[in-house]
């Protein structure tokens, strides 16, 4: 299957509102999803198949540092390379930016996330116990070349 990586916009997320935690993922909001994408210092990107989307990713822009907020592939589309192709874009996007170094936190049971992170160089540098309720959080960081 071909994907098709674009800024997401609004409609976009007004187009998934009713699957988003069925489908997606129940861990973020319709609410805080808007408020995301309405932000300045967000850079949010979705990624479709034939029109559908199957995924998106974002990062949040804090002076010379990202952190990502959000990376999740529709749960029928998983393991296609989707999540791949979404943090390929968002470390393009922030190299662009100028950006010195992405960080992020994953919970720790999260095993594809951590190893999809891993693949791209992000190095674990740290843990917050008990931040997802009872599940520890693991901190991620990668270095961007010049
Ligand atoms: C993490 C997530 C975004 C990965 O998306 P994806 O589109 O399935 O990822 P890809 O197909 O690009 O695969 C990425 C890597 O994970 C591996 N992977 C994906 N699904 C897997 C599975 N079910 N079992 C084992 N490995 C898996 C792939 O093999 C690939 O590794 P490789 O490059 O060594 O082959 C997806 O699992 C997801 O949406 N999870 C829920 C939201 C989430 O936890 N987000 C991360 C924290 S914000």
């Amino acid at each position: 299957m071909d994907f098709d990586i674009n800024y997401m916009n609004l409609s976009d997320l007004k187009n998934i509102k009713d699957i988003l935690a069925s489908k997606f993922d129940d861990f973020w909001s319709y609410s805080i999803l808007t408020d995301e994408l309405t932000s300045k210092n967000s850079i949010y990107f979705v990624a479709k198949s034939n029109q559908e989307i199957v995924g998106f990713a974002g990062i949040k822009i804090i002076l010379d540092e990202a952190e990502i907020m959000n990376i999740v592939t529709k749960k029928d589309c998983r393991n296609q390379g989707i999540g791949r192709l979404l943090l390929k874009r968002l470390l393009l996007e922030a190299q662009n930016k100028s950006i010195k170094k992405v960080n992020l936190e994953v919970n720790e049971e999260n095993e594809i996330a951590i190893h999809l992170y891993e693949k791209f160089g992000f190095i674990q540098n740290g843990k917050r116990k008990n931040y997802y309720n009872y599940q520890n959080a693991i901190l991620m960081s990668k270095k961007l070349e010049k």
